[in-house]
């Protein structure tokens, strides 16, 4: 066959292939025999081997996996991937609608949609190409997991529009592949996966895509991550958008007119939900017009036009076996249940926090009670009561220990607490679990340097404090079991990589009492170096808005302590970074229409609440004060202004109308 000819059939596969898997993984209605689809695709694998140069990133071939990666790059998300709020009950998908309501002033309508259980992935299409595909990872920072989302069939590879476009979806194991996937573990001696969601997981986990290939992954799409130009109006019209696209969208969802019609499809589905062939683990009720969804908003974490409604959690009966103890990051010691091993909402239960002695007390758990086990929003383990009518009088009292279990120094009750706490530095347990916590994902984000690889790392006495990790050598790291050459080096790049992370993440990494991933952010945007923060005096850090007096206090204590001090120094030397590199107010307010500007506020906002227009003005660098005077720089006058708007005319104050407003304030953006 000559190039030309060669070309020629190369296309025609690539679009009979295109069509049959879109049929086949899409629609779940084939339209060849399997084997004729593996016929045309080893026939085009052929024709691309002989003729390299026709190879393309979009080709039916990517599917079957390409060339493993040596790691997963971090990619940036342009869109924050958010969570949602829970609604447990009828009472709160009622409360849900009445915000949502009163925070639109207008009727809605809602789209249900099943919450399936998988793992939240963002497609990013250039020119109809299917260019990059990213896990959620933090919601702000994914890791690229193209080539292995290329393996999923259901994904396209080319939309049937060339448009740009980023969706977002759920990738999930069916039930059927599991229990397949388990059973051939099983059978080869390894590990299986406790559920379809940590199979999916760990599928996508995987850099070698031919194995992500093997797994029978599917997905639903749910949104449109970026729909710049709005091509759609609603909701539901965006699912039909994606639909049309070629992209696989679950047909459950169901458009309702109120909430009322909502309740009665979620009661429809705790009956029902397991009679899908993959798990779901509840509704999402979403609002359906786009302009009212971006009326209402989010708050720090969500948005406010969407919810998930969780299924009441499973429960079950087994036996507590015994009661340890552990020693946290902050020295608390916390009682866990040893329970004989029970399958609750898809994985295995055997161990349950009791969280602290009074707990213990008021459930009155005793060793060897029969108790009733549940999950907490599907995740933590909690025992809700014990079975008082089958005790045989065998079972035994427990007793908190004075003295704390790893170190042995005297337990302690801080400012009548409930916990009891250890309180020296020096405990061994509660530097493994500061450690812990400086790896993980909202502070340093190191990967592959999960709770077991630390514990490893300090039985073998390679760690004994945060500088450590920074020494650590690939020798030593090699003597240590499931310690290849790969992983070590995939290990020793991360360490490396974390020197580079922007101030927030170590503060937040350091642990400092009531310091969170947010608060850790404030600081760092608003100190910028490591060594302001540590000079800071108490006033200074009040001064800050969002930092309160205990906060305030905790962080001048904490810098206080000499070895703190040295930490620091240490790790400095070490090279890691210690300023600040996200986005800086000062930054944004320099050029702005806002810098330095006085606003005020007044009347009704037709597309903004009250916050978000002055959370737009705060961030290009204005002020917002709640009077006109002298002082007042601009007036931003919504419908039914009063007297403040008289008042700003009588002044000559520059009045701005809301089309005004947002000119000014979408340009900045
Ligand atoms: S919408 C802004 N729709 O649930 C929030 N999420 O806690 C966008 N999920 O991370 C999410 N099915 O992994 C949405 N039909 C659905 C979903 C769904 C599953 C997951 C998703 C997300 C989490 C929300």
């Amino acid at each position: 066959m000559d190039q030309s000819k060669a070309e020629e059939r190369v296309k025609e596969l690539r679009s009979l292939l295109e069509k049959y898997g879109y049929y086949y993984y899409v629609l779940d209605d084939p339209i060849v025999p399997d084997a004729e689809y593996d016929e045309k695709l080893q026939e085009l694998l052929n024709l691309e081997q002989e003729y390299p140069e026709l190879q393309t990133a979009d080709s039916p071939t990517v599917r079957i996996g390409g060339e493993p990666l040596d790691a997963f790059v971090k990619v940036q998300h342009e869109i924050p991937m958010m969570s949602l709020g829970n609604a447990f009950n009828e009472q709160d998908l009622r409360d849900f609608d009445r915000r949502a309501r009163q925070g639109t002033k207008e009727e809605l309508h809602y789209v249900c949609e099943l919450k399936i259980d998988g793992l939240a992935v963002s497609l990013t299409y250039e020119n109809g190409r299917f260019v990059r595909g990213a896990t959620r990872g933090d919601g702000t920072t994914g890791e690229d997991i193209t080539s292995n989302l290329k393996t999923v069939g259901s994904i396209p590879l080319r939309l049937k529009e060339a448009v740009d476009i980023e969706v977002r979806g759920e990738v999930f194991m069916p039930k059927r592949s599991f229990e397949r996937l388990n059973e051939a573990k099983e059978k080869a001696g390894e590990t299986v996966f406790a559920n379809p969601r940590n199979a999916a997981a760990g599928s996508l986990r995987q850099l070698d895509p031919k194995i992500a290939a093997d797994r029978n992954l599917d997905i639903f799409t749910y949104a449109i991550g970026n729909d710049k130009e709005m091509r759609t109006a609603t909701h539901y019209e965006a699912i039909e958008y994606m639909k049309e696209l070629g992209f696989k969208t679950n047909p459950e969802s169901k458009y309702c007119r109120d909430i009322e019609e909502v309740i009665s499809f979620v009661n429809g589905w705790v009956e029902r939900r397991n009679s899908l062939n993959y798990e779901i683990d509840g509704i999402v009720v979403k609002v359906n017009s786009l302009a009212q969804q971006e009326k209402l908003g989010f708050t720090a974490k969500s948005p406010r036009w969407a919810i998930a409604y969780k299924f009441p959690a499973e429960e079950k009966v087994t036996t507590l076996k015994d009661i340890i103890l552990s020693v946290g990051r902050t020295g608390a010691v916390t009682p866990t249940a040893v329970l004989d091993p029970v399958q609750v909402a898809g994985t295995t239960v055997q161990r349950a926090s009791l969280h602290n002695e009074d707990l213990i007390r008021e459930k009155d758990i005793k060793i060897g009670d029969q108790v009733v086990v549940k999950k907490a929003g599907d995740i933590i383990p909690e025992i809700v009561r014990v079975l008082e009518e089958l005790r045989d009088g065998r079972e035994k009292d427990f007793t908190m220990p004075s003295t704390c279990p790893a170190c042995e120094s005297e337990l302690v009750h801080l400012e009548e607490e409930v916990a009891l706490r250890c309180i020296n530095p020096q405990c061994p347990a509660q530097i493994q679990e500061g450690l812990i916590h400086f790896v993980s994902r909202d502070a340093m984000n190191i990967d592959g340097l999960g709770e077991k690889v630390i514990q490893q790392l300090f039985r073998h006495h390679l760690i004994a404090g945060i500088s450590d990790l920074y020494k650590l050598q690939k020798e030593e790291l090699l003597k240590l079991e499931r310690m290849g050459e790969k992983s070590v080096q995939n290990l020793l790049s991360a360490i490396e990589a974390s020197k580079a992370n922007s101030l927030e993440k170590l503060i937040f990494g350091l642990g400092i009492r009531f310091v969170g991933a947010k608060a850790a952010r404030t600081l760092a945007e608003e100190f910028d170096t490591m060594d302001r923060l540590r000079r800071a005096t108490y006033e200074e850090l009040t001064a800050v808005y969002e930092i309160g007096d205990k906060m305030a206090e905790a962080v001048v204590r904490y810098f206080e302590l000499q070895e703190v001090n040295e930490l620091i120094d240490e790790l400095q030397k070490l090279g890691l970074n210690m300023e600040y590199k996200g986005p800086k107010k000062q930054d944004i307010s320099e050029n702005t229409t806002f810098s330095g500007k006085t606003v005020v506020l007044t009347g009704t906002l037709e597309a903004l609440t009250r916050t978000e227009a002055k959370e737009r003005i705060e961030a290009l660098g204005g002020k917002v004060t709640g009077s006109v005077s002298k002082n007042t720089d601009i007036v931003v006058a919504g419908a039914d202004a009063g007297s403040k708007r008289t008042k700003a005319e009588e002044l000559g104050v520059d009045i701005w109308e809301e089309p005004r407003f947002l000119e000014e304030t979408e340009a900045g953006r």
